[in-house]
Parts: C-alpha cells; structure tokens; sequence
C-alpha cells in the first residue's frame, strides 16, 4: 500500500532528524516546506520533499493536496474517554451556582461516573467509548493516551483496562493505556482511606501489572483526594511493576506533587492550572513533561496554566485534552491549539510542537509520531483549503481536517 500526496501548500512539523522534544525557545520554530509532496508506504513516512523533487515516485493513490496544509496527526496524551453515561446535569447545576468541589461533595463527579461504570456492561461501555474514539481520530487525533479511574473497585478497573485494550485491538490509532490507580475515595472508605490506598497498592496494582496492558500509573494528587504521601506510596507500588508515573497535579491546589512526580522519574506531570517557582525549579533538567490541559480550564472556569512561566524558564510543554465526562467532554484537539494560543498565550509554534511532537513525548512515542519524519509512522492531517497553519487556532472551534491518514490508512 503506497500513498503519495502532492501540491501541499506547506507541510509541517518537518524534521530530517529524529526529533523527540522540544524545549523553551526551541518550541518557538515549527519547520516547513512550501509547495511539497509526502510519500508514504504502508504505515510509515519514506519521502518528502519539495514538488520540484517528486518525479518519478509511483504510488497506488494520489492525493492533490493543492492549497491544503499537512501536518502529523495530534497527539493526545491526557484523556478519560473510557466512561459510561455523561455528567451534564452537574453541569447545569454548575451554571446554577454550584462549584466542582460542591459537586464532588455532594457525592457527585468522580464518584457519580464511577457508579454509573460499575453497572455498565463492558460491551456497552467499550460501544460508548470506541463512539468517542472514533470523534476524536476524526478531529485528527492520531495518538491518545486512555486513562482507566472510573472504576473505584478492583473489578471495575481490570474492566476498564480491558475496554482500553480492546479499543487498541480494534482501533487504527495508537493508544497508550494508564492506570489511573488513585482518582477518588469512594464512600465505603471515607473514614478509612488508608484501607483503600492498601486495596490500590496491594490488589489492584499487582493485578492491573499482571494484565500487561498498561506502563504507566496516575494519580489524582489533591486536596480532598490523594495527599503527596498517599501519592508516593502509590507511585512506589506501580515501580515495582515498572509502571512510569504520568500523574495529576495541581489543578486546584499546590501539594508538592510535581517536585514528588519529577522525584519518582514520572514522564509527566498533568494539569499545572496552579504553579510557583518551586514546581518550575523542580522541572529543571528533569525527563518529566509538563503537559497543560486548557480544556479544562474552560469548562470549569479555573486558572490557564501558566504556559509562558514555563516555556520561558526553557521547559518544553505539551497540550492535550483531559477528555472526561466532568471537567473536559471534549476531544477536539484544534480547539485546544486554539486555547492554548489565545489563554495560555502560546504562538501558533509552540502550541503545534505542544500537540504534536511533545504530545508524542508524553506517551512516550515520539521515536515513532509527532513529526514529518523518514521512517516515522504515517499519521497525518491533511486540512481543508487554508493559506497558513495559523488559521487552525485561528478559527477556533470550526473543523479544519479534511482527511487523516493513520497508521498509513487514509481515513476521512
Ligand atoms: O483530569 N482531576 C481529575 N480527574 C479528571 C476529572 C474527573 C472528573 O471530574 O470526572 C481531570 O480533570
Ligand atoms: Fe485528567
């Protein structure tokens, strides 16, 4: 299977090196070649250049690409879409004056998906989810990290890690699975939270390892929910099982958990809507991300994360959408460029190398996506007829994507 596509008006994110990162001023250059073409063999990129270049390659489908932007697909590296039913109730009520915190109180939010998972069957609950899947590939998400911590229970957990597993299996994107071990304390073990931190590091860790699905354990570092102790008693767990930390951090409140996070080598530390001086220095020279989740910040009306504090101290950033039911239901990873360049205050540039190749870092995948790269996996964006790719933010919440190609396979 060949695919060749010519006429690009500019193809982004190109890279003749393997590049993997991009920090502080380097996320300031996007590379592009102007009038180009891209050829690509089953799932992989093996040419591009400019179209002066490309006679004499023979594909089985051609694509003009004549006044269209081509980028690599977005990578997602936070997201909950594995979830059953939906929380817009509490939404309306959050109109109405109500806060998140009121809500969880109130034994809603978290607690109120949970109950609503453990009673969905895990046919229906992989049906719901592939739905959003399969929304979120069409937006131009090529590569998505899926987090379980909907379940609460040991067997509601393994079930969502199943549902992810299969969705891997019969999905053309690439998935990345996390167990979000610690994500709230259900009420059973309100007065007893130790007990349900030894269910976490004692049952539902080594046998979630056991599945082999997943390398990677979050945590939900909060005032209310896991404190940095309960944290790295949970991060210790999942080392033994060599699960990486990706991790919740300061969305509400500043515990300590990125410095906690950057301590336990965690790949990434997620959220940031809150951050001082400490967390910044704390990143410093570190192999962990900070991924900002402006998504979120719209929907509850919280602080953006500070992304020019943090880029500007020569940290790289990466965007994604924290798509879940209470606090991001969406998975429209344009509106999060977007977002990012008008309320986190990021160029065109930084947001584009946030969603693409320091996603790809996040889940770490980006040996293999994030860039127009030789030898890298075929995920890619062509758009709608457009003149720059600033026009993606730009107009913000419309559909630029025309076609995706995942994995080599032209799509939409
Ligand atoms: O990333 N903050 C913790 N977890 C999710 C929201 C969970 C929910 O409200 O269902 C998040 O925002
Ligand atoms: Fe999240």
């Amino acid at each position: 299977m060949s695919t060749l596509i010519t006429n690009i008006k500019q193809l982004v994110q190109v890279h003749e090196h393997n590049t993997t990162i991009l920090k502080g001023s380097e996320m300031k250059t996007l590379p592009v070649l102007e009038n180009a073409y891209l050829y690509i063999v089953n799932d992989t990129i093996i040419e591009y250049g400019v179209m002066e270049d490309c006679d004499g390659i023979d594909a089985e489908t051609v694509i003009d690409a004549t006044g269209r932007i081509v980028l690599p697909s977005w990578c997602d590296s936070h997201t909950h879409i594995v979830y059953a039913g939906d929380r817009t109730s509490e939404f309306v009520d959050r109109i109405n004056g109500l806060s998140y915190e009121d809500i969880s109180n109130k034994g809603g939010g978290i607690l109120n998906s949970a109950k609503v998972l453990q009673e969905t069957s895990e046919e229906d609950l992989f049906e719901q989810s592939l739905k959003r899947l399969n929304q979120l590939i069409a937006m131009g998400t090529g590569a998505v990290e899926i987090k379980t911590g909907y379940g609460l229970t040991v067997e509601a957990e393994l079930k969502m890690l199943r549902v992810i597993k299969r969705l891997k299996q019969e999905s053309l994107a690439t998935i990345i699975p996390t167990l979000l071990a610690a994500h709230a304390i259900p009420n059973a073990y309100k007065s007893k939270k130790q007990d349900y931190i030894n269910l976490i590091t004692e049952e539902l860790i080594p046998q979630a390892a056991a599945l082999n699905i997943t390398h990677f354990v979050d945590v939900f570092c909060e005032k209310g929910y896991f404190d940095i102790k309960d944290t790295e008693a949970i991060l210790e767990a999942g080392n033994k099982y060599h699960l990486r930390p990706k991790i919740h951090v300061n969305q509400f409140n500043i515990l300590g958990g990125i410095a906690l996070g950057v301590k336990h080598k965690a790949l990434s530390v997620d959220h940031l809507e809150e951050i001082n001086d400490e967390d910044i220095e704390a990143l410093k020279g570190s192999e962990t991300i900070p991924v900002a989740l402006p998504g979120c910040s719209y929907f509850l009306s919280i602080s953006y994360t500070q992304a020019r504090k943090i880029i500007d101290a020569g940290l790289p950033l990466a965007i994604a959408t924290d798509y879940n039911p209470g606090s991001s239901p969406s998975g429209n990873m344009n509106f999060i460029v977007s977002a990012a360049c008008v309320k986190l205050k990021m160029t065109p540039e930084e947001a584009i190398n946030a969603a693409t190749i320091n996603g790809a870092y996040a889940m770490g995948i980006s040996n293999m996506y994030g860039s127009i790269t030789r030898g890298k996996k075929a995920n890619i964006i062509i758009t709608k007829p457009m003149n720059h790719y600033s026009e993606i933010p730009y107009a913000f919440a419309h559909d630029p994507v025309e076609h995706v190609i995942i994995n080599g396979q032209l799509l939409k």
